[in-house]
């Protein structure tokens, strides 16, 4: 079938149709589909009634998947979903919704500021796959934000300022600005901060955009307040209505984001409402700190 992409966002985000992920992608289809990714940055495919084998295996045609492994607060005997799935939801291992004080829900709240998919991880990711199985009654949507957009829009002294940037990004930090600090030595350890550019290149569009995310807590050689206010300054900038699609989701939707040209949130919704929301993603290529400058 001919895939045929339909712009929804601002200035990037298309819905996309002709694709039936219950079944085994054409090499066209794979190509149409990285194509539409470098060009939109948000595809959003709907009515895909799959399952985590089905998701797994449209996900595997498109890359490498990188694994979910110790970045939440749910212990290795918690998980709900095997560790090739990031679990999105606010289930336990039995089905049920997290109490409203339960740790690894409050943990899970920081997905509600901005963020870039495991810009906490030395190689962050490239895709992600969000597909959604339960919505709640009302609320939850995901914001994007488009990040080619807001470089291009710095102005010219801001661009030579951000241009060789190093941060540090780390789960804690942007746990920290939800005051959620009481991490334990094993956590602390595991969430190490990393180093990420705060410019990067796209590879497939050449284009340069700003790599931001809220668990950016450090400008290396910088004051951490005056780092912590430039960069949420950008943020600020980055969001913009002007540079964001809000998805509202339906059973049965599968958002697919590009993490090297996107931030995204998600939106608050009813505590004891069932939400389950199951990411599949893909690796990306090399630390962002070894990308030779543009
Ligand atoms: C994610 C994420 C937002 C949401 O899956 O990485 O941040 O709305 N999800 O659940
Ligand atoms: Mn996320």
């Amino acid at each position: 079938m001919p895939v045929v992409t339909r712009q929804i966002g601002p200035c990037f985000a298309a819905e996309v149709e002709g694709i039936d992920m219950t079944r085994p992608l054409s090499p066209d289809e794979v190509k149409a589909i990285h194509a539409g990714m470098d060009r939109y940055a948000v595809l959003v495919f709907h009515g895909q009634r799959i399952d985590d084998d089905q998701q797994l295996a449209f996900t595997k045609s498109l890359g490498e998947i990188e694994l979910a492994v110790g970045t939440s607060l749910r212990a290795p005997d918690e998980y709900r979903l095997p560790t090739t799935f990031a679990d999105v939801s606010n289930l336990d291992q039995h089905h049920k919704v997290f109490a409203r004080d339960d740790r690894r829900r409050l943990f899970a709240i920081g997905n509600r500021l901005w963020h870039s998919d495991s810009s906490f991880k030395v190689v962050p990711a490239k895709y992600s796959l969000l597909h959604a199985r339960a919505i709640p009654s009302k609320g939850g949507n995901t914001e994007f934000a488009y990040m080619p957009a807001a470089y291009d829009t710095l102005e010219a002294e801001t661009k030579a300022e951000v241009e060789d940037l190093i941060c540090e990004h780390s789960q804690i930090f942007s746990r920290q600005q939800l005051g959620f600090t009481d991490f334990t030595d094993e956590e602390r350890a595991r969430f190490k901060p990393v180093l990420q550019r705060l410019v990067r290149v796209h590879p497939g569009t050449g284009r340069k955009s700003l790599y931001l995310s809220s668990h950016a807590g450090t400008i290396v050689g910088w004051p951490v307040p005056e780092a912590r206010f430039f960069l949420r300054d950008l943020v600020e900038h980055a969001t913009q209505p002007e540079f964001v699609y809000s998805h509202k989701w339906r059973v049965g939707d599968l958002v697919m984001w590009d993490n090297r040209q996107t931030m995204h949130r998600a939106r608050p919704f009813p505590a004891h409402e069932p939400r389950d929301m199951r990411r599949t993603t893909l690796k990306g290529d090399g630390p962002t700190v070894a990308q030779v400058a543009a």
